[in-house]
C-alpha cells in the first residue's frame, strides 16, 4: 500500500463549468483516484473553488451580492454538481479560506527572506469613475491594427495582435465604460522568479521525464524562453491580504495577492481545510511536507494544458523559493481540448454542454463513460451529439446493460431466484478465464499508466468477451437439450457481472454499485480483483440469491437524439 495524494485544477468560482472543463481535471482524477482506494492505496483526493481575481469579483457585482456571498453561494452551486457526478473528492475546499490565507502569506514571507521577493514601483491604467486599477484586459478600445473596436488591453481577438492597454485608441472601462483613464504609479511585490530558473530546471531535469509528453513539453518550452520576475500582487477588494507585518505600507494600500499565487497554494489549504475538521486522525502536514528521502507521499495533479506552466514551473519555482521541504508533484497529467463540433466550448458564448444541463438530461454514468472513453490525451478531441448517442447506446446499453439483464432474466425465469449450479466448467470457461485474465491485466496496465482511453477500451473489451461468450454458449438453446450446460453457461455470465460491477466502478460507479448489489453477498465492497483471481470466475458460488435491477442504460431513442440537438445547438452553429 503507498500513499497517493491528487489533486484536480481548480474549477474557477464564476459560471459553471462544461463538460470541456472536466474532462481534463476532475473526471480523471476522480477514475484514478477510485482506481487507487479499489487497489488498497491510502489516497487523498483535495479539490476547491478557485474564488479570487477580477471575474469573481464582477460576476458578483452582476448578481448584486457581496463578492464573499456570490462565492458561498456558486461554491456549493459548483459541489452540488460535482456530487452528482460522483465525484468523490476526500474534500472540495475554497481557496478563500483562512487555511489558504494562512499558509500563502506564510510563503510569501519565507520567499521574501530568502531574497525572492521584491517590491517595485510600476505604472498602471487607473480608472477614475470605478476608482480601481485595471487589469489589462479590463482596458477596451479600439486597435490600432485593424480597427476593431471590442480590443482588450493585452489582445486584440480580431487579429489576434497583442497589445498594451497604452497602444489602444480611445480607451475605457470594461468594468463601467468611463474613459476618464489615467496612468498612475503603484507598488507591486514581484517573485523573482528568474533567481529560481536553474534550481526548477535541475527539479524538472530529474522528474519531468517521466511526465506524459504534453506535461514535460511545455514546461521545457517555458523553461526555454526564461522565467521573468512577475507580479504577484494586484490592487483589488477580494484575495488574500499582503501580510501586514511583513509588508505594512503596501497592506495599508489594500493589496492583494495574485490569484494565481494563493490558487495552488490551496492545494496544501484545501488539506488543512480537510484536516482541521477532524484533527485527531488527519494531519496536513504528513501529506505536504517531506523532508527529503523521507518521501512516502505520490503527488499526481490533473489539469487542462492552459494550467500546465503554472503547475510545472511557477509552483515549484514557488516552493522551491520556500526552502521548506513542500512536496512538489511527481506526476502530471495534463489534457488537451474537449471541442463541441469541431470548434471550442466557451462560457462566454454558453457554446456546448454545461454540467448542470448534462446531468438534467442523462444520469452520471454516461456522462463519465463517454468523457473518459474520449478524453483528449494525444489530440483535442471532439463531442457530437451524434458520437455520444452512438456510444452510450452501443457500449452501455448494448454492450454492458443489456447482457447484464439478459442472463439475470432468464436464469430468474428458469432457474430461480438462485444463482443455479449446473455442470462443471468446461474447456470454454477455460478459454474464457484466460481471455479475461489478460484484458484485465491489460486493463490495469493502462490505468496505471494513467492511459485512460486506453482504459476504457480494455473496460469495453472485458465487457465484449462476456457477449461473445454467451452467443457461444447460447444458453437458451443449451436449456432445450441440457439444462445443466445452460446453468453453468448462466453462473458464469452472472460471475463476470460480478467481475464488472468491480472493474467498471472508477468510470461507471453508480450502475456498478447496481451491478454488485443484484447478488446477496453480503459485502458491498469493491476490492480489486487480480487477473489470477478472475480466471476462475467463481466469486459468486451457486445458490446465491440475486435481484434482476432496473435497465441499467437506458438507449437514446432518435427522438432525444434530435431534442439535444436542437436545445444545445449542433454542427451547424460550429
Ligand atoms: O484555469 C483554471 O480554471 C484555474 N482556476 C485553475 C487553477 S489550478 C490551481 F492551481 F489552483
Ligand atoms: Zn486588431
Amino acid at each position: 500500500m503507498s500513499r497517493h495524494l491528487i489533486t484536480s485544477a481548480l474549477p474557477y468560482i464564476n459560471g459553471i463549468k462544461h463538460l470541456g472543463n472536466m474532462v481534463g481535471s476532475m473526471l480523471p482524477a476522480d477514475v484514478y483516484s477510485r482506481y487507487l482506494r479499489q487497489r488498497g492505496h491510502d489516497v487523498l483526493y483535495i479539490c476547491a473553488t478557485d474564488e479570487h481575481g477580477t471575474p469573481a469579483e464582477l460576476a458578483a457585482k452582476e448578481a448584486g451580492l457581496s463578492v464573499a456571498e456570490f462565492c458561498a453561494q456558486a461554491h456549493d452551486t459548483q459541489k452540488a454538481i460535482y456530487d452528482g457526478f460522483q465525484l468523490a473528492f476526500d474534500y472540495f475546499g475554497r481557496s478563500s479560506s483562512q487555511q489558504n490565507v494562512e499558509i500563502t502569506q506564510h510563503f510569501a514571507r519565507k520567499l521574501k527572506e530568502n531574497g525572492f521577493i521584491e517590491e517595485r514601483a510600476i505604472r498602471q491604467v487607473f480608472s477614475v469613475a470605478d476608482d480601481r486599477f485595471l487589469p489589462d484586459r479590463y482596458i477596451v478600445g479600439t486597435c490600432p491594427h485593424c480597427g476593431y473596436d471590442k480590443a482588450r488591453g493585452d489582445q486584440c481577438e480580431n487579429c489576434t495582435r497583442v497589445l498594451d492597454p497604452t497602444d489602444l485608441l480611445e480607451a475605457r472601462s470594461a468594468i463601467s465604460g468611463s474613459s476618464e483613464l489615467e496612468v498612475r504609479e503603484t507598488r507591486h511585490l514581484f517573485l523573482l522568479q528568474s533567481k529560481l530558473q536553474g534550481e526548477v530546471e535541475k527539479w524538472i531535469d530529474r522528474v519531468g521525464d517521466e511526465w506524459p509528453q504534453l506535461a514535460s513539453s511545455i514546461a521545457r518550452k517555458w523553461l526555454t524562453e526564461g522565467l521573468h520576475d512577475r507580479a504577484i500582487t494586484r490592487d483589488l477588494e477580494w484575495g488574500v491580504p499582503v501580510p501586514a507585518d511583513t509588508w505594512p505600507e503596501l497592506a495599508a494600500e489594500g493589496k492583494v495577492f495574485y490569484v494565481w499565487f494563493d490558487a495552488p497554494i490551496e492545494y496544501i489549504g484545501a488539506t488543512k481545510e480537510w484536516s482541521d475538521l477532524d484533527p485527531a486522525n488527519r494531519d496536513w502536514k504528513s501529506w505536504w511536507y517531506e523532508p527529503e528521502g523521507a518521501a512516502d507521499v505520490r503527488y499526481t495533479e490533473f489539469m487542462g494544458k492552459d494550467n500546465v506552466p503554472f503547475h510545472t514551473v511557477m509552483f515549484p519555482a514557488t516552493e522551491l523559493g520556500v526552502r521548506e521541504p513542500w512536496k512538489k508533484v511527481d506526476y502530471v497529467k495534463a489534457f488537451n481540448w474537449l471541442n463541441y463540433y469541431g470548434g471550442k466550448f466557451s462560457t462566454s458564448q454558453r457554446r456546448g454542454v454545461f454540467t448542470h444541463d448534462a446531468l438534467e438530461i442523462l444520469p452520471a454514468d454516461y456522462w463519465r463513460y463517454f468523457m473518459m472513453a474520449n478524453a483528449p490525451e494525444s489530440d483535442d478531441t471532439s463531442f457530437t451529439w451524434e458520437h455520444f448517442t452512438a456510444t452510450v447506446n452501443k457500449d452501455l446499453a448494448d454492450t454492458l446493460g443489456n447482457f447484464v439483464n439478459r442472463v439475470l432474466s432468464f436464469s430468474r425465469k428458469r432457474f430461480g431466484d438462485d444463482v443455479p449450479a449446473g455442470a462443471a466448467a468446461g474447456p470454454a470457461e477455460a478459454k474464457l478465464g484466460e481471455e479475461i485474465a489478460a484484458l484485465l491485466a491489460e486493463y490495469e496496465g493502462h490505468m496505471e499508466a494513467l492511459s485512460f482511453r486506453k482504459a476504457a477500451a480494455s473496460l469495453r473489451a472485458l465487457w465484449s468477451a462476456g457477449n461473445s461468450y454467451l452467443e457461444e454458449k447460447a444458453p437458451w438453446l443449451e436449456i432445450k437439450t441440457d439444462p445443466e450446460a445452460a446453468a453453468l453457461t448462466l453462473r458464469t455470465a452472472m460471475n463476470l457481472i460480478h467481475l464488472y460491477s468491480v472493474v467498471s466502478e472508477p468510470f461507471i460507479p453508480s450502475s456498478a454499485t447496481a451491478m454488485r448489489s443484484a447478488f446477496a453477498l453480503g459485502d458491498d465492497t469493491a476490492t480489486w480483483v487480480t487477473p489470477e483471481q478472475a480466471r476462475a470466475l467463481d466469486t459468486v458460488p451457486a445458490g446465491t440469491a440475486f435481484t434482476v435491477p432496473p435497465v441499467l442504460f437506458a438507449k437514446i431513442t432518435d427522438e432525444d437524439l434530435e431534442a439535444y440537438r436542437e436545445r444545445f445547438g449542433g454542427a451547424d452553429e460550429a
